[in-house]
């Protein structure tokens, strides 16, 4: 079932793998973002997600020149895919993070949301479990960490995507469309596995990520799934692999690192910290890109 969909910040790190994906499943793919994605078959609009009349009118626009052809008037999308964003703290000053992406994300679901866009996805964060980019070492309330969790970041970025998520709650229940917030775990691109025999050689530095990782390709087929599904009203899904991204197991990173943090359920001896069960229960998600296909296991 090919879609007709608006990406924004399809260019970005995560998008410029995600977009492909979803070229390559059938769809159309407009990317909006400040810059273009330059990869073949995706039409490219420059809008700034700040700008709400620029969100209404991109959403309102053809897609390319071959859709003036059929004289039949610009179609409409069937979903919109919002990944745009400043995807941390320290690249802005923190007000400016929380700007662009607080309003940036309201502007996007409220066009959508009153075009009729009945199918929208928004990029949260693993960030919104308060551990990443927390003042010094904060433990999680407990683990694994699902989406049930009681976010609490105290940061802006962190704060930024618990706002947004709130965002598409409210529209959700006024309007009985679906949004869903994927919060994606810590983003590994194709030509990133060559980071993790430093990880394995110092676990401490992936603590802040509750040792997950989520690969570029398999986040594709997350956003594909939720194109899929339809029906599942406002949802909030852990986007990340099936183990930690680290090859040591549960029992020896829970000793080392959360002593004192209690287990909501039994855990399987590699099983990711960050929990993805909900997107394979409930989307069928089957992950492709386990480490283990590129990097050799140090222990
Ligand atoms: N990379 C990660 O590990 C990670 C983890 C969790 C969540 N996320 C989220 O996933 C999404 C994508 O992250 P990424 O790593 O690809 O980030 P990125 O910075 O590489 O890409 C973001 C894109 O958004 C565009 N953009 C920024 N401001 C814009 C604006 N005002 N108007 C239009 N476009 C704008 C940028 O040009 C860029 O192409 C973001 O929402 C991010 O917060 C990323």
């Amino acid at each position: 079932m090919a879609k007709r969909i608006l990406f924004t910040g399809g260019s970005g790190k995560a998008g410029r793998h995600v977009v492909p994906y979803l070229l390559d499943r059938g769809h159309r793919v407009v990317n909006v973002d400040l810059t273009p994605l330059d990869h073949p078959g995706v039409d490219n609009l420059s809008a700034d997600i700040t700008d709400s009349g620029q969100m209404f009118n991109v959403m309102t626009s053809y897609a390319n020149f071959d859709e003036l052809e059929p004289g039949t008037g610009v179609p409409a999308f069937d979903a919109v895919v919002h990944f745009a964003a400043i995807p941390r703290i320290l690249i802005k000053p923190d007000n400016e993070t929380f700007r662009v992406n607080a309003i940036g994300t309201y502007n996007v679901i409220e066009a959508a949301v009153k075009l009729g866009i009945r199918k929208i996805v928004i990029a949260s964060s693993e960030t919104t479990y308060g551990v990443c980019f927390s003042d010094g070492k904060t433990d999680p309330h407990s683990l694994p960490v699902e989406e049930d969790y009681d976010v609490d970041p105290m940061d802006s970025y962190g704060l930024s995507k618990v706002v947004n998520e709130k965002t598409a709650r409210a529209f959700q229940r006024r309007s009985g469309f679906d949004i869903y917030a994927l919060r994606i775990g810590n983003v590994i691109e194709p030509h990133e596995y060559d980071l993790f025999p430093g990880f394995f050689a110092d676990p401490a530095q992936r603590r802040r990520n509750i040792f997950c990782y989520i690969d570029a390709r398999d986040l594709g087929q997350i956003v594909d799934l939720c194109l899929q599904k339809d029906g599942l009203g406002y949802q909030v899904f852990n986007a990340g692999n099936d183990t930690n991204g680290m090859d040591i197991p549960n029992a020896e990173i829970l000793k080392r690192f959360f002593p004192n943090v209690p287990l909501s359920r039994e855990l399987g001896e590699y099983e990711a910290l960050f929990s993805n069960r909900k997107i394979r229960e409930m989307l069928g998600f089957a992950e492709e890109h386990d480490w283990r296909r590129y990097v050799k296991p140090a222990h």
